[in-house]
């Protein structure tokens, strides 16, 4: 039985390129129990969730306490969606649909100790969402505005990467919660994709001639109250310029730190964090595991409700992933990016 993968052949400088990845065809034994030892699962990948926050754990030194750095040559990290095909462990039955970290390969081996998390054995939504809105990503957009910075009605909740799979959430949410939600991105079609499609009150294009911060003080009159940032480096920076007394920071991510050739130079303002009493909290939803069932009940009556919606860029084949990865650092996804094998 064949197995292809998509390996890391080169490490990523700055954005990611399509041939820093490379397609690797594997064998798998034929009888599929014989792939497996003790408590361990043979699983088929049947999504792939490209997030933006792997490219972090490409350089070379990046490990740390939550991946390894992705050894070259060897099949890169991601989430997938995959269904059980043999197993040795008692706590997996054959047909198990799981969401786990696996490889971007067409099947994979789960160990005890891998990231795995059961999904419903029906499931009532398409299967992409659980790797989108009832994923990670969904789940990152909920804790940020739960958890981290949950904003009062009326309040101004300002997003970067507003149209990738965790700002098209979590713009949805700062609505629902009654927040005035505006959005960064970085084309006038995405921002028009903010407003009319993901319901934004404003968009702010990042690449504007005036720069980052007059372009959010235009969009935001009355200041920022919540900044869910996904970026990091100049608009974070502009973002604090903007914000208001006792304004609060979820870090959720930041793209251009993965992707920055040296140390960054901005932000450059973190005094004002003082001055201006502003609370920043990161986080990470890998670590907020045991809450994954309740906060995916909570979004799929939103999805019911038709509170939710679901926005997806979607590409088909195993030797698309790596193209699909390097389209995101490109902004050219509308939504969440998901690769179908
Ligand atoms: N903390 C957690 O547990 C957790 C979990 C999941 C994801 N995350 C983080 O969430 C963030 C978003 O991840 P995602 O997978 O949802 O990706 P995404 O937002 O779908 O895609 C990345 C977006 O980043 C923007 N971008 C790319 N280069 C940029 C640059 N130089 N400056 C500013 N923006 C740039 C692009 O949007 P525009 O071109 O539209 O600006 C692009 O669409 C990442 O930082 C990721 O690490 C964190």
């Amino acid at each position: 039985m064949k197995n292809r993968s998509i390996i890391l052949a080169k490490r990523p400088v700055g954005n990611p390129k399509p041939d820093d990845f490379a397609l690797h065809v594997g064998e798998l034994p034929d009888i599929q129990d014989s792939c497996i030892q003790d408590n361990e699962i043979l699983v088929k990948n049947f999504a792939i969730s490209l997030d933006a926050g792997f490219r972090n754990w490409m350089d070379e030194d990046a490990g740390d306490e939550v991946l390894p750095a992705m050894p070259l040559g060897e099949p890169v990290m991601g989430l997938s969606l995959c269904e059980v095909l043999a197993t040795k462990n008692p706590e997996y039955e054959v047909g198990d649909k799981l969401m786990a970290r696996f490889a971007w390969q067409e099947y994979s081996i789960g160990k005890p100790g891998d990231f795995i998390a059961k999904l419903p054995k029906d499931l009532e939504f398409p299967y992409s969402y659980y790797l989108g809105v009832l994923g990670d990503t969904g789940m990152s957009a909920y804790f940020a505005l739960t958890e981290i910075a949950p904003p009062k009605e009326g309040e101004t909740v300002l997003i970067s990467a507003a149209g990738g799979a965790v700002g098209s959430i979590a713009g949805q949410i700062a609505k629902i919660y009654g927040a005035r939600a505006v959005g960064i991105s970085s084309s006038p079609e995405k921002c028009d994709f903010l407003v009319n499609e993901l319901g934004y009150d404003a968009a702010v294009n990042r690449k504007a001639p005036e720069g980052q911060a007059e372009a959010i003080k235009a969009a935001c009159p009355d200041g920022v109250d919540i900044f869910l940032d996904n970026v990091g480096g100049e608009t974070l920076q502009a973002a604090i310029t903007n914000m208001n007394h006792r304004g609060r920071i979820a870090m959720i991510g930041a793209v251009t730190h993965y992707t920055a050739k040296g140390a960054p130079s901005a932000p450059n303002n973190l005094f004002e964090l003082v001055s201006k009493e502003i609370t920043a909290q990161g986080f990470m939803t890998h670590f907020r595991h045991d809450e994954y069932e309740a906060v995916r009940q909570q979004l799929e009556s939103w999805l019911a409700e038709g509170k939710l919606k679901s926005f997806e860029h979607k590409l088909t084949g195993i030797e698309n992933v790596g193209v699909a990865f390097c389209q995101m650092f490109e902004g050219q996804n509308f939504g969440k990016t998901v690769v179908d094998l």
